[in-house]
């Protein structure tokens, strides 16, 4: 059985889907490993490094997939219509593992369902703790909650902790976090460990403990409407008009007195909610940073401009990266390949021959083409 490993081709894809820890286990199971040239060159991970491991090396996409099983990629391929054609290098019959975005993506899936290829979305891994360790989403929104503050802390012109120096004492920030999933989980306890006094709030009930327990204040907004809020697969739902009312008020006084805020609210299958009104952020103090981590699903903040940084009348930073887990390529490789490594496996037997079991939940779950056709209940329609 071989697996490929493809270079990203995606402007500002920093990430490799492989490393030469997860290329040495994929040996040990029995499979062989190619690897495009190049690949891990955003990661820091050189073709060296990757041949060390045991890996071949392919001078091309094309050639790295030529007799490949499986093929592991971090995004969704290019179609001609995005500028290069990357589901071309594809082998008819072959599977493909990767971060597909495959709900907002159907002409893309359906060119992969032409292709022949059988097309795993990571993003789709049900939440069930069977699947933690192949979570794509928990993995990289990790990485993209500690980003954001540290990128929050690099722009604000002061220091992030109290300091009771000779000269004086400095106050420490002040950082307020909208949504406590695993971003902002990851943002709260890293503006604490640098010091900042945090506030947060989320629609979810269950989040206050979550909150509170890494030393964060919880700001409620409606316990009722809070505990009914949460779907049964954990996430968010949308909220009614009045609660969104409740919210605001609730929020703003919190976010005018706020240094540093970060948002990460999302709801699976629909625009972020809108949090911060442009009203809010011309009531911010001048040299206050806003990131924004909704920004690629419409973001949270008024003012906001994907992949842009932009600076308010008002002096407000407002950070709207929308890849994050690319701005530290090495670990958020190293836990992608983990992830996919993990699901592999379930589908390679003793001796390394390939054996899915097409029932699994796990694979039922993730898969979204198979013989030519988008097999997805959430593609259908
Ligand atoms: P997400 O990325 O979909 O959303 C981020 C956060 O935004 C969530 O906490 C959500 O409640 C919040 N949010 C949505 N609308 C909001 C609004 N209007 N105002 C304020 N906050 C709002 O969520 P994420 O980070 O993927 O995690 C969601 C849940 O899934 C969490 O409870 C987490 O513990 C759980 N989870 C379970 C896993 C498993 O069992 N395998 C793995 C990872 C997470």
């Amino acid at each position: 059985m071989q697996i490929a490993v493809l270079k990203e081709r995606r402007p500002g894809e920093s990430r490799v889907a492989a490393t030469p820890d997860t290329v040495k286990k994929l040996i040990a199971l029995g499979a062989q490993v190619v690897v495009e040239t190049g690949a891990g060159a955003g990661a820091s991970l050189s073709d060296q490094d990757f041949t060390t491991a045991g890996a071949t090396i392919a001078p091309t996409a094309a050639a790295a997939c030529a007799n490949a099983d499986i093929v592991f990629k971090i995004q969704r391929p290019m179609t001609a219509d995005e500028g290069t054609d990357e589901i071309a290098a594809l082998k008819p019959g072959s599977m493909l593992m990767a971060h597909l975005s495959a709900m907002a993506s159907k002409p893309a899936m359906q060119a992969l369902a032409q292709k022949g290829v059988s097309a795993f979305a990571m993003e789709l891994m049900p939440r069930i703790s069977r699947a933690q360790a192949m979570d794509v989403l928990s993995s990289q929104s990790n990485l993209a909650g500690y980003k954001a503050v540290i990128d929050a802390a690099a722009t604000f012109g002061r220091a992030m902790p109290m300091m009771m120096t000779a000269a004086g004492t400095i106050a420490p920030a002040r950082v307020l976090v909208f949504g406590a999933g695993v971003a902002g989980l990851q943002a709260i306890a890293t503006a604490k460990r640098m010091g900042a006094v945090v506030y947060a709030t989320d629609v979810r009930y269950a989040a206050k403990e979550q909150v509170e327990s890494l030393g964060g204040k919880f700001i409620v907004v409606d316990e009722e409407k809070m505990k009914a809020a949460e779907t049964s697969g954990g996430y968010a739902k949308e909220m009614d008009e009045d609660f969104k009312r409740k919210q605001a008020e609730a929020v703003h006084a919190e976010v005018l007195k706020a240094d540093i805020v970060i948002t990460t609210a999302l709801i699976p299958g629909r625009a972020a909610p809108r949090l911060v009104t442009a009203e809010m952020v011309a009531g911010m103090k001048s040299g206050s940073v806003i990131v924004d981590l909704a920004a690629e699903a419409g973001g949270n903040v008024e003012g906001c401009v994907r992949d842009q940084v932009t600076v308010t009348a008002n002096g407000v930073t407002i950070i709207g990266h929308s890849n994050l887990p690319s701005r530290l390529g090495r670990d958020a490789s190293a836990l992608f390949a983990r992830n996919i490594f993990n699901f592999v496996q379930l589908m390679i037997e003793k001796g390394g021959n390939l054996k899915v079991n097409w029932d699994d939940e796990l694979i039922k779950g993730t898969l979204v083409t198979k013989d030519g056709q988008v097999v997805h209940p959430g593609l259908q329609g």
